[in-house]
């Protein structure tokens, strides 16, 4: 029997004996933490009001902010929105209401990708559990200026303007911002919206996947004349021809949600490929949280990346309640949820208030190294939601 099928059926046997975690006990101490990194948030900011939200630790044990500008800014404001859609306690309704209105301004920066990272966990969020017609207006602009990146040329959204390695790249985490995209549509009624996330997910599916179904993370396009791919390659990955972790969550988590949105097949299909080629791959540790890449080096001396586990098991959820294979997905989920909870979390009181210990942001740039990261907080507890939420 070939080792991946091996390692897959030990997974599906173990997943399907993984406890559910303990929802009520976990959320306390989700709510204990998250008081510890309110109260450390003023020392870290140190008057610098340009400094807005937690995005990891240093080397130190030091609190880091992030800028608005950032690609995370909206992952802890989405934190909190999540803890008032758990607790329903007023307490959080207002916090989140405060760290989302400190990130606002972006929806006119037209000078990024992440527009739909920062304003959709955010605002987006926010207008779901409140229908907050301020945050509706905020969605729709924030879309508009999302728009003007999108080439029909390429048929893409444009990911980053200032690295000069690429002249067209776009990267597969733009996956994310297509969610924006798609509300702005069902807010408005107005398609063009909805017809450039298409577009995007289009040509993603067509040039962004290997045979084996991982895909690369940066692709350079031609925006010129032709539209055409010029190069495949990596800026977190160890190698252009490896699986870095992240951008295989990205892959899941996106067209699992494009699916959700246009009811496509292609992209239900696609999203179960990438998580048969996630959970099956020999690399994949028992515990099913992954290394940073699939193909580093030096497995199994290398770090984990927890926020890849937590937005595949987040993904994992949704594609469950679509897929014939549901149940197999949502043991796994929940195999990954129980591992992130039982070996992942930060002691209570440490760590200056995150949840998850152990993701990687760029390993090849030796930054953020087997570190806790915001956003592996933010999908650890939409994953911990979707899981009482979202039933096969
Ligand atoms: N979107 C950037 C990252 O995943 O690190």
């Amino acid at each position: 029997m070939k080792k991946s099928l091996i390692v897959s059926l030990c997974l599906i046997v173990l997943a399907t004996h993984a406890q559910q975690v303990d929802q009520k006990q976990v959320w306390q101490g989700v709510e204990k933490q998250t008081e510890l990194l309110l109260t450390a948030i003023p020392l870290a900011k140190n008057g610098n009001n340009n400094l807005v939200s937690p995005r990891s630790l240093d080397a130190k044990g030091n609190l880091v902010l992030t800028q608005a500008v950032k690609w995370i800014s909206g992952f802890f404001p989405g934190e909190l929105w999540y803890l008032y859609e758990y607790t329903g306690d007023p307490k959080w309704q207002q916090q989140a209401r405060t760290f989302t209105a400190n990130i606002e301004k972006e929806k006119y920066n037209g000078g990024t990708h992440d527009m739909g990272f920062k304003i959709y966990c955010s605002f987006g969020n926010g207008y779901r559990l409140t229908k907050d017609e301020a945050y509706k207006a905020v969605i729709i602009k924030a879309a508009q200026t999302l728009s003007t990146r999108f080439n029909p040329t390429v048929g893409c959204i444009r990911s980053w303007d200032t690295m000069p390695k690429w002249s067209y790249p776009v990267i597969i985490d733009n996956m994310l911002n297509l969610e924006l995209l798609f509300a702005a549509t069902k807010l408005t009624g107005d398609s063009s919206f909805y017809k450039i996330a298409v577009s995007h997910a289009n040509t993603t599916l067509k040039n962004h996947f290997r045979k084996d179904y991982s895909c690369y993370h940066v692709l350079d396009y031609d925006s010129t004349q032709t539209g055409v791919v010029i190069k495949k390659t990596t800026h977190q990955g160890f190698a252009d021809e490896s699986a870095w972790a992240r951008g295989q969550a990205w892959a899941l988590y996106g067209f699992t949600m494009c699916y959700r949105e246009t009811k496509n097949p292609q992209y239900l299909k696609q999203a179960e490929k990438v998580a048969d080629y996630i959970f099956s791959h020999p690399n994949l540790p028992e515990d099913l949280i992954p290394y940073w890449d699939f193909n580093a080096p030096n497995i199994p001396n290398e770090p984990r990346d927890a926020s890849a586990a937590a937005c595949m098991a987040s993904g994992l959820y949704e594609l469950a309640t679509f897929s014939k294979k549901g149940k197999h997905y949502r043991a796994i989920a929940n195999k990954v949820l129980e591992s992130l909870t039982n070996k992942y979390r930060s002691p209570m009181g440490e760590n200056k208030g995150f949840i998850l210990l152990h993701s990687t942001g760029s390993k090849p740039y030796n930054s953020e190294v087997d570190v806790p990261i915001c956003y592996a907080d933010y999908y650890y507890l939409e994953a911990l939601l979707r899981s009482k939420q979202m039933k096969h």
